[in-house]
Protein backbone atom coordinates (compact mmCIF):
# COMPACT_ATOMS: atom_id res chain seq x y z
CA UNK A 1 0.00 0.00 0.00
CA UNK A 2 1.14 3.58 -0.81
CA UNK A 3 1.42 6.31 1.95
CA UNK A 4 -0.30 8.45 -0.71
CA UNK A 5 -3.34 6.19 -0.14
CA UNK A 6 -3.50 7.01 3.78
CA UNK A 7 -4.34 10.70 2.55
CA UNK A 8 -6.70 10.05 -0.79
CA UNK A 9 -9.54 12.57 -0.15
CA UNK A 10 -13.65 11.98 -1.40
CA UNK A 11 -13.81 15.30 -3.00
CA UNK A 12 -17.51 16.74 -2.31
CA UNK A 13 -19.19 15.97 -5.43
CA UNK A 14 -17.75 12.39 -5.07
CA UNK A 15 -19.62 11.87 -1.66
CA UNK A 16 -22.99 13.00 -2.86
CA UNK A 17 -22.43 10.95 -5.98
CA UNK A 18 -21.66 7.95 -4.55
CA UNK A 19 -24.41 8.45 -1.68
CA UNK A 20 -27.26 8.98 -4.97
CA UNK A 21 -25.88 5.46 -6.43
CA UNK A 22 -26.53 4.03 -2.81
CA UNK A 23 -30.13 5.39 -2.87
CA UNK A 24 -30.91 3.99 -6.24
CA UNK A 25 -29.53 1.15 -5.41
CA UNK A 26 -32.44 0.87 -2.99
CA UNK A 27 -30.42 1.79 0.44
CA UNK A 28 -32.89 4.66 0.81
CA UNK A 29 -33.96 5.81 4.13
CA UNK A 30 -36.95 7.38 5.08
CA UNK A 31 -37.28 11.21 4.61
CA UNK A 32 -39.49 12.43 7.85
CA UNK A 33 -37.58 15.20 9.55
CA UNK A 34 -37.93 18.76 9.64
CA UNK A 35 -36.34 21.87 11.71
CA UNK A 36 -38.44 21.29 15.03
CA UNK A 37 -37.85 17.86 14.55
CA UNK A 38 -34.13 18.31 14.41
CA UNK A 39 -33.61 20.61 17.18
CA UNK A 40 -35.61 18.84 19.68
CA UNK A 41 -33.27 15.83 18.64
CA UNK A 42 -30.28 18.52 19.51
CA UNK A 43 -32.36 19.27 22.89
CA UNK A 44 -32.63 15.21 23.39
CA UNK A 45 -29.02 14.56 22.90
CA UNK A 46 -27.56 17.25 24.85
CA UNK A 47 -29.87 17.34 28.03
CA UNK A 48 -29.09 14.64 29.92
CA UNK A 49 -26.35 13.16 32.57
CA UNK A 50 -24.77 16.44 32.18
CA UNK A 51 -26.83 18.46 33.94
CA UNK A 52 -28.60 16.23 36.10
CA UNK A 53 -25.38 14.43 37.59
CA UNK A 54 -21.92 15.24 36.35
CA UNK A 55 -22.78 18.92 37.42
CA UNK A 56 -22.48 18.48 40.50
CA UNK A 57 -18.71 17.34 40.70
CA UNK A 58 -18.01 20.18 38.52
CA UNK A 59 -19.72 22.14 41.02
CA UNK A 60 -18.09 21.53 44.02
CA UNK A 61 -14.50 21.56 42.62
CA UNK A 62 -15.53 25.20 40.97
CA UNK A 63 -18.00 26.73 42.96
CA UNK A 64 -20.53 29.42 41.13
CA UNK A 65 -17.65 30.32 38.66
CA UNK A 66 -18.64 26.51 37.18
CA UNK A 67 -20.89 29.15 35.38
CA UNK A 68 -18.46 30.80 33.58
CA UNK A 69 -17.05 26.82 32.48
CA UNK A 70 -20.47 26.79 30.86
CA UNK A 71 -20.26 29.57 29.03
CA UNK A 72 -16.84 29.19 27.92
CA UNK A 73 -17.85 25.67 26.90
CA UNK A 74 -20.46 26.73 25.15
CA UNK A 75 -17.83 29.40 23.32
CA UNK A 76 -16.30 26.45 21.93
CA UNK A 77 -19.11 24.16 21.03
CA UNK A 78 -20.55 27.36 19.22
CA UNK A 79 -17.15 27.33 16.79
CA UNK A 80 -17.50 24.37 16.16
CA UNK A 81 -21.27 23.89 15.47
CA UNK A 82 -20.96 26.34 13.04
CA UNK A 83 -18.25 24.51 11.15
CA UNK A 84 -20.29 21.36 11.85
CA UNK A 85 -22.89 23.21 10.45
CA UNK A 86 -20.84 24.17 6.87
CA UNK A 87 -20.29 20.56 6.70
CA UNK A 88 -23.70 19.04 7.12
CA UNK A 89 -24.70 21.55 4.47
CA UNK A 90 -22.31 20.86 2.04
CA UNK A 91 -22.75 16.92 2.58
CA UNK A 92 -25.94 15.92 4.17
CA UNK A 93 -25.21 12.30 4.44
CA UNK A 94 -25.04 10.11 7.86
CA UNK A 95 -21.67 10.13 8.82
CA UNK A 96 -21.24 13.34 10.59
CA UNK A 97 -17.42 14.11 11.04
CA UNK A 98 -16.20 11.12 9.30
CA UNK A 99 -17.95 12.22 6.36
CA UNK A 100 -16.44 15.58 6.54
CA UNK A 101 -13.18 14.31 7.66
CA UNK A 102 -12.99 12.37 4.75
CA UNK A 103 -13.73 15.26 2.32
CA UNK A 104 -10.90 17.34 3.86
CA UNK A 105 -8.06 15.51 5.51
CA UNK A 106 -8.51 12.25 3.38
CA UNK A 107 -9.24 8.67 4.44
CA UNK A 108 -7.12 8.00 7.45
CA UNK A 109 -7.95 10.81 9.45
CA UNK A 110 -11.66 10.05 8.01
CA UNK A 111 -11.01 6.76 9.91
CA UNK A 112 -9.31 7.59 13.03
CA UNK A 113 -12.54 10.48 13.81
CA UNK A 114 -15.24 7.39 12.73
CA UNK A 115 -13.18 5.13 15.70
CA UNK A 116 -12.79 8.58 17.78
CA UNK A 117 -16.80 8.84 17.36
CA UNK A 118 -16.97 5.79 18.94
CA UNK A 119 -16.12 7.12 22.08
CA UNK A 120 -18.78 10.00 22.14
CA UNK A 121 -21.68 7.76 21.09
CA UNK A 122 -21.33 4.27 22.29
CA UNK A 123 -19.17 4.84 25.60
CA UNK A 124 -21.01 8.28 26.01
CA UNK A 125 -24.10 5.80 26.29
CA UNK A 126 -22.51 3.82 28.67
CA UNK A 127 -21.76 7.01 31.21
CA UNK A 128 -25.45 7.91 30.33
CA UNK A 129 -27.00 5.02 31.52
CA UNK A 130 -25.40 4.44 34.43
CA UNK A 131 -26.31 7.69 35.35
CA UNK A 132 -29.63 6.62 34.04
CA UNK A 133 -29.77 3.97 36.73
CA UNK A 134 -28.77 6.25 39.27
CA UNK A 135 -31.89 8.35 39.22
CA UNK A 136 -34.17 5.54 38.18
CA UNK A 137 -33.11 3.36 41.32
CA UNK A 138 -33.50 6.51 43.51
CA UNK A 139 -36.86 7.19 41.89
CA UNK A 140 -38.19 3.33 42.94
CA UNK A 141 -37.00 3.71 45.95
CA UNK A 142 -39.57 6.77 46.43
CA UNK A 143 -41.95 4.61 46.03
CA UNK A 144 -41.06 2.07 48.66
CA UNK A 145 -39.43 0.18 45.89
CA UNK A 146 -35.84 -1.17 46.66
CA UNK A 147 -33.74 -3.25 44.27
CA UNK A 148 -30.86 -5.09 45.73
CA UNK A 149 -27.42 -2.74 45.85
CA UNK A 150 -25.64 -5.40 44.09
CA UNK A 151 -27.72 -5.46 41.04
CA UNK A 152 -27.30 -1.90 40.58
CA UNK A 153 -23.76 -0.73 40.93
CA UNK A 154 -21.05 -1.63 38.35
CA UNK A 155 -18.13 -4.06 39.76
CA UNK A 156 -15.41 -1.12 39.65
CA UNK A 157 -17.15 1.37 42.05
CA UNK A 158 -18.50 -1.58 44.22
CA UNK A 159 -14.63 -2.97 44.53
CA UNK A 160 -13.24 0.23 45.42
CA UNK A 161 -15.69 1.65 47.08
CA UNK A 162 -15.88 -1.70 49.43
CA UNK A 163 -12.14 -1.16 50.36
CA UNK A 164 -12.42 2.52 50.93
CA UNK A 165 -15.25 2.12 52.83
CA UNK A 166 -13.65 -1.05 55.11
CA UNK A 167 -10.33 1.26 55.88
CA UNK A 168 -13.06 3.59 57.28
CA UNK A 169 -14.68 0.85 59.52
CA UNK A 170 -11.24 -0.46 60.27
CA UNK A 171 -10.59 2.47 61.77
CA UNK A 172 -13.58 2.31 64.20
CA UNK A 173 -16.10 4.58 61.69
CA UNK A 174 -19.47 2.83 62.66
CA UNK A 175 -21.26 1.22 59.06
CA UNK A 176 -24.08 3.93 60.00
CA UNK A 177 -22.07 6.82 59.39
CA UNK A 178 -20.72 5.43 56.23
CA UNK A 179 -21.00 8.28 53.64
CA UNK A 180 -24.07 7.55 50.95
CA UNK A 181 -22.21 6.16 48.08
CA UNK A 182 -19.72 4.20 50.09
CA UNK A 183 -21.88 2.72 52.29
CA UNK A 184 -23.76 1.75 49.28
CA UNK A 185 -20.68 -0.03 47.47
CA UNK A 186 -20.00 -1.51 50.98
CA UNK A 187 -23.50 -2.79 50.89
CA UNK A 188 -23.45 -4.15 47.58
CA UNK A 189 -20.06 -6.37 47.63
CA UNK A 190 -21.51 -7.78 51.11
CA UNK A 191 -24.36 -8.76 50.33
CA UNK A 192 -23.66 -10.22 46.61
CA UNK A 193 -23.90 -13.55 45.74
CA UNK A 194 -20.06 -15.25 44.82
CA UNK A 195 -19.09 -17.64 42.20
CA UNK A 196 -15.80 -19.01 42.96
CA UNK A 197 -14.09 -15.99 43.42
CA UNK A 198 -16.03 -13.76 41.65
CA UNK A 199 -19.10 -11.52 43.25
CA UNK A 200 -22.28 -11.30 41.11
CA UNK A 201 -22.15 -7.07 40.87
CA UNK A 202 -23.82 -5.28 37.86
CA UNK A 203 -26.22 -2.53 36.70
CA UNK A 204 -29.00 -4.57 35.67
CA UNK A 205 -31.07 -1.56 34.69
CA UNK A 206 -28.36 0.35 33.02
CA UNK A 207 -28.26 -3.18 31.01
CA UNK A 208 -32.15 -3.24 30.25
CA UNK A 209 -32.73 0.22 29.77
CA UNK A 210 -30.19 0.14 27.00
CA UNK A 211 -31.93 -3.17 25.58
CA UNK A 212 -35.15 -1.49 25.22
CA UNK A 213 -33.75 1.80 23.72
CA UNK A 214 -32.19 -0.44 20.91
CA UNK A 215 -34.93 -2.08 20.48
CA UNK A 216 -37.22 1.59 20.20
CA UNK A 217 -34.11 2.42 17.26
CA UNK A 218 -34.38 -1.04 15.72
CA UNK A 219 -37.80 -0.66 14.71
CA UNK A 220 -37.31 2.93 12.98
CA UNK A 221 -36.37 6.60 12.78
CA UNK A 222 -40.15 7.30 12.85
CA UNK A 223 -41.08 5.75 16.57
CA UNK A 224 -37.61 7.39 17.68
CA UNK A 225 -39.21 10.71 16.99
CA UNK A 226 -41.84 10.73 18.43
CA UNK A 227 -40.95 9.20 21.58
CA UNK A 228 -38.39 11.74 21.66
CA UNK A 229 -40.09 15.26 20.66
CA UNK A 230 -42.53 14.28 23.92
CA UNK A 231 -39.34 13.45 26.60
CA UNK A 232 -37.78 16.90 25.53
CA UNK A 233 -40.97 19.02 25.73
CA UNK A 234 -41.02 17.05 29.62
CA UNK A 235 -37.63 18.01 30.62
CA UNK A 236 -37.30 21.53 28.70
CA UNK A 237 -40.59 21.98 30.91
CA UNK A 238 -39.01 20.67 34.33
CA UNK A 239 -35.59 22.52 33.52
CA UNK A 240 -37.58 26.01 33.02
CA UNK A 241 -39.53 24.76 36.21
CA UNK A 242 -36.33 24.14 38.53
CA UNK A 243 -34.76 27.90 37.65
CA UNK A 244 -37.86 29.78 38.31
CA UNK A 245 -38.91 28.06 41.40
CA UNK A 246 -35.06 27.13 42.32
CA UNK A 247 -34.63 31.12 41.91
CA UNK A 248 -36.97 32.00 45.12
CA UNK A 249 -34.61 30.05 47.30
CA UNK A 250 -31.24 31.70 46.25
CA UNK A 251 -29.06 33.16 48.96
CA UNK A 252 -26.50 35.35 47.52
CA UNK A 253 -23.83 34.77 49.87
CA UNK A 254 -23.58 31.54 48.48
CA UNK A 255 -22.18 32.89 45.48
CA UNK A 256 -19.47 34.62 47.48
CA UNK A 257 -16.74 33.75 46.77
CA UNK A 258 -17.50 32.87 43.57
CA UNK A 259 -14.31 31.18 42.47
CA UNK A 260 -13.57 29.34 45.98
CA UNK A 261 -10.74 27.40 44.41
CA UNK A 262 -9.51 29.20 41.66
CA UNK A 263 -9.24 29.04 38.00
CA UNK A 264 -7.87 25.22 38.83
CA UNK A 265 -10.76 24.53 40.42
CA UNK A 266 -12.85 25.76 37.82
CA UNK A 267 -10.71 23.54 35.29
CA UNK A 268 -11.53 20.37 37.29
CA UNK A 269 -14.98 20.41 36.26
CA UNK A 270 -14.28 20.66 32.30
CA UNK A 271 -15.01 17.00 31.67
CA UNK A 272 -18.16 16.89 33.41
CA UNK A 273 -19.18 20.23 31.92
CA UNK A 274 -18.28 19.78 28.35
CA UNK A 275 -20.02 16.22 28.74
CA UNK A 276 -22.95 17.95 29.14
CA UNK A 277 -22.85 20.13 25.70
CA UNK A 278 -22.15 16.73 23.57
CA UNK A 279 -24.60 16.25 21.18
CA UNK A 280 -25.56 19.08 18.95
CA UNK A 281 -23.39 17.83 16.58
CA UNK A 282 -25.39 14.16 16.48
CA UNK A 283 -28.43 15.45 14.59
CA UNK A 284 -26.19 16.02 11.67
CA UNK A 285 -25.78 11.90 11.75
CA UNK A 286 -30.04 11.82 11.08
CA UNK A 287 -28.80 13.94 7.24
CA UNK A 288 -30.69 11.46 5.38
CA UNK A 289 -34.10 11.06 6.90
CA UNK A 290 -34.15 14.88 6.77
CA UNK A 291 -36.82 16.58 4.28
CA UNK A 292 -34.23 19.66 4.03
CA UNK A 293 -30.85 18.88 5.29
CA UNK A 294 -29.26 21.67 3.61
CA UNK A 295 -31.31 24.30 5.27
CA UNK A 296 -32.71 22.47 8.28
CA UNK A 297 -29.38 20.85 10.09
CA UNK A 298 -27.67 24.10 10.27
CA UNK A 299 -30.61 25.95 12.03
CA UNK A 300 -31.33 23.37 14.07
CA UNK A 301 -27.65 22.18 15.50
CA UNK A 302 -27.81 26.42 16.38
CA UNK A 303 -30.80 27.02 17.85
CA UNK A 304 -30.45 23.64 19.73
CA UNK A 305 -26.99 24.91 21.46
CA UNK A 306 -28.16 28.14 22.37
CA UNK A 307 -31.26 27.27 24.13
CA UNK A 308 -29.34 24.38 26.27
CA UNK A 309 -26.96 27.09 26.89
CA UNK A 310 -29.14 29.23 28.42
CA UNK A 311 -30.65 26.59 30.47
CA UNK A 312 -27.61 25.31 32.15
CA UNK A 313 -25.90 28.50 32.76
CA UNK A 314 -29.80 29.61 34.79
CA UNK A 315 -29.62 25.73 36.21
CA UNK A 316 -26.04 26.21 37.27
CA UNK A 317 -26.60 29.81 38.66
CA UNK A 318 -29.26 28.70 40.96
CA UNK A 319 -27.77 25.44 41.97
CA UNK A 320 -24.69 26.98 43.42
CA UNK A 321 -26.71 29.94 44.40
CA UNK A 322 -29.42 27.73 46.74
CA UNK A 323 -26.71 25.37 48.82
CA UNK A 324 -23.43 25.93 49.36
CA UNK A 325 -21.05 24.79 46.87
CA UNK A 326 -18.95 22.28 48.37
CA UNK A 327 -22.05 20.34 48.82
CA UNK A 328 -23.15 19.49 45.49
CA UNK A 329 -20.28 16.48 44.83
CA UNK A 330 -23.28 14.12 44.96
CA UNK A 331 -24.42 12.12 41.60
CA UNK A 332 -28.36 13.87 41.48
CA UNK A 333 -27.25 17.52 42.62
CA UNK A 334 -30.67 18.94 41.59
CA UNK A 335 -32.74 16.51 43.00
CA UNK A 336 -30.39 17.10 46.14
CA UNK A 337 -30.71 20.48 46.31
CA UNK A 338 -34.57 20.54 46.62
CA UNK A 339 -34.41 17.59 49.05
CA UNK A 340 -32.32 19.84 51.28
CA UNK A 341 -34.86 22.71 51.21
CA UNK A 342 -37.45 20.11 52.19
CA UNK A 343 -38.82 20.81 49.00
CA UNK A 344 -39.24 16.35 48.29
CA UNK A 345 -42.13 16.98 45.87
CA UNK A 346 -40.00 18.79 43.45
CA UNK A 347 -36.92 16.18 44.31
CA UNK A 348 -39.08 13.79 43.58
CA UNK A 349 -40.40 15.70 39.51
CA UNK A 350 -36.52 16.12 39.10
CA UNK A 351 -35.87 12.92 39.19
CA UNK A 352 -38.66 11.51 37.19
CA UNK A 353 -37.44 14.32 34.54
CA UNK A 354 -34.49 12.94 34.97
CA UNK A 355 -35.11 9.54 33.87
CA UNK A 356 -36.84 10.97 31.21
CA UNK A 357 -34.24 13.55 30.15
CA UNK A 358 -31.51 10.70 30.21
CA UNK A 359 -33.73 8.13 28.24
CA UNK A 360 -33.75 10.85 25.20
CA UNK A 361 -30.60 10.96 25.26
CA UNK A 362 -29.68 7.53 25.21
CA UNK A 363 -31.98 7.26 22.07
CA UNK A 364 -30.11 9.77 19.67
CA UNK A 365 -26.94 8.08 20.51
CA UNK A 366 -28.31 5.00 20.16
CA UNK A 367 -29.83 6.59 16.56
CA UNK A 368 -26.72 8.02 15.40
CA UNK A 369 -23.75 5.25 16.54
CA UNK A 370 -25.33 2.81 13.49
CA UNK A 371 -25.47 5.32 11.21
CA UNK A 372 -21.84 6.60 11.30
CA UNK A 373 -20.75 3.11 10.58
CA UNK A 374 -23.14 2.61 7.89
CA UNK A 375 -21.08 5.59 6.08
CA UNK A 376 -17.78 3.91 6.69
CA UNK A 377 -19.21 0.20 5.86
CA UNK A 378 -20.78 2.16 2.70
CA UNK A 379 -17.28 3.09 2.08
CA UNK A 380 -15.40 -0.02 2.39
CA UNK A 381 -13.66 0.84 5.88
CA UNK A 382 -15.97 -1.64 7.58
CA UNK A 383 -17.51 -5.23 6.61
CA UNK A 384 -20.83 -4.74 3.69
CA UNK A 385 -23.17 -5.31 6.46
CA UNK A 386 -22.97 -2.78 8.82
CA UNK A 387 -24.67 -0.71 6.32
CA UNK A 388 -27.65 -3.53 5.18
CA UNK A 389 -30.82 -1.58 5.99
CA UNK A 390 -33.99 -3.76 7.52
CA UNK A 391 -35.97 -4.54 4.96
CA UNK A 392 -39.12 -2.99 7.19
CA UNK A 393 -38.20 -1.22 8.91
CA UNK A 394 -35.39 1.00 6.76
CA UNK A 395 -33.20 0.73 9.64
CA UNK A 396 -29.53 0.12 10.29
CA UNK A 397 -30.41 -3.44 11.22
CA UNK A 398 -27.10 -5.01 12.16
CA UNK A 399 -25.46 -2.20 13.19
CA UNK A 400 -28.00 -1.24 15.56
CA UNK A 401 -27.94 -4.32 17.36
CA UNK A 402 -24.00 -4.13 17.71
CA UNK A 403 -24.35 -0.83 18.93
CA UNK A 404 -26.49 -1.95 21.52
CA UNK A 405 -24.27 -5.01 22.74
CA UNK A 406 -21.38 -2.41 22.36
CA UNK A 407 -22.86 -0.16 25.30
CA UNK A 408 -25.21 -2.72 27.27
CA UNK A 409 -22.74 -4.62 27.83
CA UNK A 410 -20.28 -2.52 29.48
CA UNK A 411 -22.83 -0.51 31.60
CA UNK A 412 -23.11 -3.69 33.80
CA UNK A 413 -19.38 -3.27 35.06
CA UNK A 414 -18.25 0.36 34.23
CA UNK A 415 -17.41 3.11 35.93
CA UNK A 416 -19.10 6.61 35.57
CA UNK A 417 -16.11 9.08 36.19
CA UNK A 418 -14.11 7.21 33.46
CA UNK A 419 -16.50 6.67 31.06
CA UNK A 420 -17.43 10.53 31.36
CA UNK A 421 -13.74 11.60 30.70
CA UNK A 422 -13.17 9.34 27.96
CA UNK A 423 -16.37 10.50 25.71
CA UNK A 424 -15.23 14.13 26.39
CA UNK A 425 -11.59 13.89 25.57
CA UNK A 426 -12.95 11.48 21.91
CA UNK A 427 -15.73 14.40 21.66
CA UNK A 428 -13.31 17.51 22.05
CA UNK A 429 -11.03 15.61 19.35
CA UNK A 430 -13.72 15.32 17.09
CA UNK A 431 -14.32 18.57 17.58
CA UNK A 432 -10.84 19.66 16.90
CA UNK A 433 -11.01 17.99 13.77
CA UNK A 434 -13.89 19.13 12.34
CA UNK A 435 -12.94 22.84 13.13
CA UNK A 436 -9.34 21.95 11.35
CA UNK A 437 -11.56 20.34 8.51
CA UNK A 438 -13.00 23.80 7.59
CA UNK A 439 -9.76 26.15 7.88
CA UNK A 440 -8.24 23.30 5.59
CA UNK A 441 -11.76 23.35 3.03
CA UNK A 442 -12.21 27.00 3.37
CA UNK A 443 -8.56 28.03 2.64
CA UNK A 444 -7.00 31.62 2.42
CA UNK A 445 -9.09 34.88 1.54
CA UNK A 446 -12.71 33.30 1.56
CA UNK A 447 -14.89 36.22 0.78
CA UNK A 448 -17.49 35.84 2.92
CA UNK A 449 -20.76 33.23 1.64
CA UNK A 450 -19.06 32.31 -1.60
CA UNK A 451 -16.75 29.62 -1.81
CA UNK A 452 -17.35 28.58 -5.19
CA UNK A 453 -17.04 25.51 -4.95
CA UNK A 454 -19.15 22.95 -6.19
CA UNK A 455 -21.27 21.32 -3.70
CA UNK A 456 -20.78 24.12 -1.45
CA UNK A 457 -24.33 23.68 0.51
CA UNK A 458 -26.12 27.18 2.02
CA UNK A 459 -24.66 27.55 5.27
CA UNK A 460 -21.23 29.29 5.78
CA UNK A 461 -19.00 30.15 8.19
CA UNK A 462 -18.64 33.81 7.83
CA UNK A 463 -15.42 34.60 7.38
CA UNK A 464 -13.62 36.44 9.58
CA UNK A 465 -9.62 37.63 9.10
CA UNK A 466 -7.62 35.62 11.58
CA UNK A 467 -4.60 38.07 10.57
CA UNK A 468 -6.19 41.23 12.59
CA UNK A 469 -8.58 39.21 15.11
CA UNK A 470 -6.51 36.52 16.30
CA UNK A 471 -3.24 38.48 17.90
CA UNK A 472 -6.19 40.88 19.28
CA UNK A 473 -8.02 37.72 21.25
CA UNK A 474 -4.40 36.70 22.09
CA UNK A 475 -4.22 39.83 23.94
CA UNK A 476 -6.84 40.06 25.23
CA UNK A 477 -6.25 36.62 26.85
CA UNK A 478 -2.99 37.68 28.23
CA UNK A 479 -4.58 40.69 29.62
CA UNK A 480 -7.14 38.60 31.38
CA UNK A 481 -4.59 36.33 32.69
CA UNK A 482 -2.87 39.34 34.24
CA UNK A 483 -5.83 40.05 36.11
CA UNK A 484 -5.66 36.61 37.66
CA UNK A 485 -4.73 36.41 41.40
CA UNK A 486 -0.72 35.24 41.12
CA UNK A 487 -1.41 32.39 43.71
CA UNK A 488 -3.64 30.86 40.80
CA UNK A 489 -1.53 31.76 38.05
CA UNK A 490 1.52 30.08 40.18
CA UNK A 491 -0.49 27.23 40.55
CA UNK A 492 -1.05 26.63 37.20
CA UNK A 493 2.67 26.41 36.12
CA UNK A 494 3.81 25.48 39.31
CA UNK A 495 6.23 22.27 39.27
CA UNK A 496 6.52 21.67 42.73
CA UNK A 497 6.47 17.98 43.70
CA UNK A 498 4.51 16.52 46.47
CA UNK A 499 6.63 13.82 49.12
CA UNK A 500 7.49 10.96 47.23
CA UNK A 501 6.73 12.47 43.71
CA UNK A 502 9.22 12.17 41.04
CA UNK A 503 10.16 14.50 38.80
CA UNK A 504 8.75 12.76 35.55
CA UNK A 505 5.43 12.32 38.08
CA UNK A 506 5.05 16.29 38.00
CA UNK A 507 6.15 16.46 34.44
CA UNK A 508 4.04 13.70 33.02
CA UNK A 509 0.90 15.62 33.64
CA UNK A 510 2.29 18.83 31.80
CA UNK A 511 2.13 17.17 28.63
CA UNK A 512 -1.28 18.29 27.63
CA UNK A 513 -0.91 21.67 28.50
CA UNK A 514 2.49 21.87 26.40
CA UNK A 515 1.16 20.00 23.60
CA UNK A 516 -1.79 22.83 23.57
CA UNK A 517 0.82 25.54 23.68
CA UNK A 518 2.63 24.08 20.69
CA UNK A 519 -0.71 23.80 19.22
CA UNK A 520 -1.68 27.29 19.79
CA UNK A 521 1.37 28.84 18.22
CA UNK A 522 1.39 26.89 15.31
CA UNK A 523 -2.39 27.29 14.41
CA UNK A 524 -2.01 31.28 15.08
CA UNK A 525 1.29 31.20 13.08
CA UNK A 526 -0.27 29.99 9.95
CA UNK A 527 -3.44 31.70 10.34
CA UNK A 528 -1.96 34.81 10.71
CA UNK A 529 0.39 33.77 7.87
CA UNK A 530 -2.30 32.55 5.68
CA UNK A 531 -5.18 35.31 6.48
CA UNK A 532 -7.23 31.99 7.90
CA UNK A 533 -11.05 32.24 8.73
CA UNK A 534 -11.21 32.85 12.45
CA UNK A 535 -13.97 31.16 13.84
CA UNK A 536 -12.91 27.33 12.29
CA UNK A 537 -9.53 28.05 13.85
CA UNK A 538 -11.34 29.41 17.38
CA UNK A 539 -12.51 26.28 17.15
CA UNK A 540 -9.73 24.40 17.15
CA UNK A 541 -8.14 26.74 19.59
CA UNK A 542 -10.89 26.79 22.08
CA UNK A 543 -11.63 22.87 22.08
CA UNK A 544 -8.01 21.74 21.99
CA UNK A 545 -7.67 23.94 25.04
CA UNK A 546 -10.85 22.07 26.83
CA UNK A 547 -8.74 19.00 25.54
CA UNK A 548 -5.30 19.80 27.56
CA UNK A 549 -7.07 19.99 30.85
CA UNK A 550 -8.47 16.26 30.71
CA UNK A 551 -5.41 15.29 32.35
CA UNK A 552 -2.24 12.32 30.95
CA UNK A 553 -4.18 9.64 32.14
CA UNK A 554 -6.85 10.46 29.96
CA UNK A 555 -4.84 11.24 26.76
CA UNK A 556 -2.63 7.75 26.99
CA UNK A 557 -6.32 5.63 27.34
CA UNK A 558 -7.35 7.91 24.25
CA UNK A 559 -4.64 7.01 22.23
CA UNK A 560 -4.48 3.23 23.15
CA UNK A 561 -8.20 3.75 21.86
CA UNK A 562 -6.85 5.69 18.59
CA UNK A 563 -3.93 2.51 18.29
CA UNK A 564 -6.18 -0.09 18.50
CA UNK A 565 -8.31 1.77 15.79
CA UNK A 566 -5.03 2.32 13.69
CA UNK A 567 -4.62 -1.53 13.84
CA UNK A 568 -8.04 -1.95 12.86
CA UNK A 569 -7.52 0.15 9.80
CA UNK A 570 -5.15 -1.35 8.31
CA UNK A 571 -5.90 -5.24 8.89
CA UNK A 572 -9.34 -4.16 7.04
CA UNK A 573 -10.22 -0.63 5.55
CA UNK A 574 -6.95 -0.02 3.77
CA UNK A 575 -7.30 -3.22 1.84
CA UNK A 576 -11.71 -2.87 1.25
CA UNK A 577 -11.76 1.09 0.99
CA UNK A 578 -13.58 1.84 -2.44
CA UNK A 579 -11.87 4.73 -3.03
CA UNK A 580 -8.98 1.75 -3.81
CA UNK A 581 -11.27 0.07 -6.13
CA UNK A 582 -12.90 3.51 -8.03
CA UNK A 583 -9.51 4.34 -9.32
N1 LIG B 1 -24.92 15.84 26.75
C1 LIG B 1 -25.35 14.53 27.06
C2 LIG B 1 -25.68 14.38 28.49
O1 LIG B 1 -25.45 15.27 29.24
C3 LIG B 1 -24.35 13.50 26.61
O2 LIG B 1 -26.18 13.35 28.88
Amino acid sequence: MHFRHLFRRKSIDMILAHAKNEQEAGHLMRKDLGVRDLTSFGIAAIIGAGIFSTIGNAASYGGPAVSLLFVFSAIACGFSALCYAQFASSIPLSGSAYTYAYASFGELVAWIIGWDLIMEYAVGNIAVAISWSGYFCGLLSGFGIHIPDYLTIDYLSASRGFKEASELLAAGMPVADLPGELAEAWRAWTMSPALGGLRLIADVPAFAIVVFITWLVYRGIRESKRASNIMVLLKVAILLMVIAVGAFYINPENWSPFAPNGIGGVLKGVSGVFFAYIGFDAISTTAEECKNPQRDLPRSMIYSLIITTVLYVAISLVLTGMVSYHLLGVSDPLAFVFDRLHLTKLSGIIALSAVIAMASVLLVFQVGQPRIWMSMSRDGLLPPVFAKLHPRYQTPAFSTIITGILVAVPTLFMNLTEVTDLTSIGTLFAFVLVSGGILILDGKKTPAGNLGRKGSGKFRVTYINSRYWLPVIWLGVFLILLKLDPEDLQALISFDRLPGETVWDVVKHKIPHAAFLIVAVSVTWIAVKKELSLIPALGLLTNFYLMSQLGITNWLRFLIWLLIGLVLYFVYGARHSRLKTLR
